[in-house]
């Protein structure tokens, strides 16, 4: 039987590459198997419905949607599949991400679009949030990030100030 694919990440356009990508990095050292793809609600509507329904068949367990302006692809993803989604609002270039955090984090009751920070930390802890969710059934995974939240707080206890002149 071919390997499953554990994580389904979409954003909107390559543009949203940089931010998204701190959602793979997570998924990729955490051992975690992935899929990146840029897809939009927008100009390629019928591929996002289609690629959510492959990723399921797939093993899919869970999504990470990012996209920017009026951002509404997790919300679509999130009204394709009844797996748990993450978003992450782009930062965008006249109102700064505003608006995508806005689009993606008013989302009407009945379809949850649990909704990160607008950007990189958005992006990242929406991995890390899928880790989380993993990290329930799977006691390997657990133990990663346990280590990482005390390698973590270890460089925050070691962290120096500057001198002062
Ligand atoms: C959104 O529009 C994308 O998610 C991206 O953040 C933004 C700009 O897209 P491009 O014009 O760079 O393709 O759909």
């Amino acid at each position: 039987m071919a390997e499953k694919t554990l994580v389904g990440i979409v954003m909107g356009s390559t543009s949203d590459w940089d931010v998204m990508k701190e959602a793979a990095q997570v998924c990729k050292d955490f051992g975690i198997s992935f899929e990146a793809r840029a897809l939009s609600a927008h100009r390629t509507p019928t591929e996002v419905e289609e690629w959510v329904a492959d990723m399921e068949a797939r093993g899919c367990q869970a999504f990470i949607a990012g996209a920017g302006g009026a951002a509404h692809l997790a919300g679509v993803v999130a009204s394709k599949t009844i797996l748990p989604m993450f978003a992450v609002p782009i930062p965008s270039k006249y109102l700064k991400g505003l608006d995508s955090l806005l689009a993606t984090v008013q989302m009407p009751k009945g379809i949850p679009v649990p909704t990160l920070a607008i950007g990189e930390a958005g992006a990242g802890n929406a991995g890390l949030a899928v880790v989380a969710m993993l990290a329930l059934h799977d006691a390997g995974l657990k133990a990663k990030l346990v280590a990482f939240r005390a390698a973590q707080a270890e460089k925050v206890r070691n962290a120096k100030l500057p001198e002062l002149n």
